[in-house]
């Protein structure tokens, strides 16, 4: 069972960080036809402040990437795409890997080149990148980053990148939200939830609001935002692409590649979440709120 509605659990205490919130609550995309009060998103534009509000001191997320990496013998030249804050980056550079790293928010790359230094980071937009063509061995790409592709087009534009940037047998390593999840519950919708949390003496307290778009097949997030700082008040609007693990196989097959690993967990951000060396449960579905990929870009 879920027990963290829309991502940002009711806290019943001020000042401390809910339980287990997942750090995809970014985006640097805001959906067409919508006009954010304010088109900031607080996270990503302070990376300090996100890697305090989703801590990952164990780098279960570089962990869990590196074991699937490990598992079917990936070469060393890594693209972690859409690396936030650079610290799953910044682990498998210490696992031994040449990566790069790419997201299109500036102040992330630029805090993590600061922060999270080895890899290289560049500015990159995953619907649609050029990083040279058979250069890497991996694509990573976790927390629902790949979600942020709202359209078939930025589908498209994604996987036909990844398949240009892999050398052929690359591996396309990503972890997400399961839009297969959303059939038939309604435990993460409609219902505001209560965050807070704080952080350097400011005490932020969210509103969040997780709504379906069935026409557009995007999961929907207002987050109103207020903190105790005399910040005027901030509303965010993100999307996320409510994909299905059988349009994935479809979309990934019509790509070229061939799906080695698709199910639910254990992975970096199920309840119970993964731990090191354990593999996917035998006849492991794709029912729960996550889902787990490894493909294989065919030759
Ligand atoms: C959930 S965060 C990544 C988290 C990262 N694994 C970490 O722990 O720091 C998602 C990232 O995707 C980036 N992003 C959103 N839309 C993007 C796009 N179209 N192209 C590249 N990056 C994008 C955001 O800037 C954000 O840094």
């Amino acid at each position: 069972m879920n027990t963290r509605p829309g991502e940002a659990p009711v806290n019943p205490r001020p000042g401390e960080a809910p339980v287990n919130p997942r750090p995809e609550e970014t985006s640097v995309n805001s959906q067409a036809g919508i006009v954010p009060v304010n088109s900031r998103n607080l996270l990503t534009d302070n990376p300090e402040l996100y890697e305090a509000r989703f801590p990952d001191p164990d780098r279960l997320a570089g962990r869990w990437a590196e074991d699937c990496l490990r598992r079917y013998g990936s070469g060393p030249r890594v693209l972690d795409i859409g690396c936030g804050t650079g610290r799953d980056a910044e682990f498998l550079q210490r696992s031994g890997r040449v990566v790069t790293g790419a997201d299109l928010s500036e102040a992330m790359l630029g805090y993590a080149r600061v922060t999270h230094p080895g890899p290289e980071y560049v500015g990159a937009d995953l619907t649609g990148f050029e990083l040279g063509a058979g250069v890497f061995d991996a694509v990573v790409c976790l927390d629902s980053a790949l979600l942020y592709c709202h359209t078939n087009d930025q589908l498209d534009g994604f996987l036909g990148s990844c398949r240009r940037a892999l050398a052929p047998g690359g591996l396309l390593v990503a972890e997400m939200r399961n839009g297969g999840y959303f059939l038939g519950r309604t435990d993460l919708l409609d219902t505001p939830v209560v965050g807070g949390f704080t952080w350097q003496g400011t005490a932020y307290r969210s509103v969040t609001t997780l709504t379906v778009d069935r026409t557009a097949q995007l999961l929907r997030r207002v987050r109103n935002w207020t903190a105790d700082d005399g910040s005027p008040p901030l509303q965010q609007r993100s999307a996320w692409r409510l994909l299905f693990p059988q349009e994935l196989r479809y979309l990934l097959a019509a790509h070229g590649f061939e799906v080695l690993e698709l199910h639910d967990g254990p992975g970096p951000r199920t309840e119970p979440p993964w731990r090191e060396g354990e593999l996917p449960g035998a006849g492991a579905g794709a029912d729960a709120d996550r889902l787990h990929l490894v493909a294989r870009r065919r030759n």
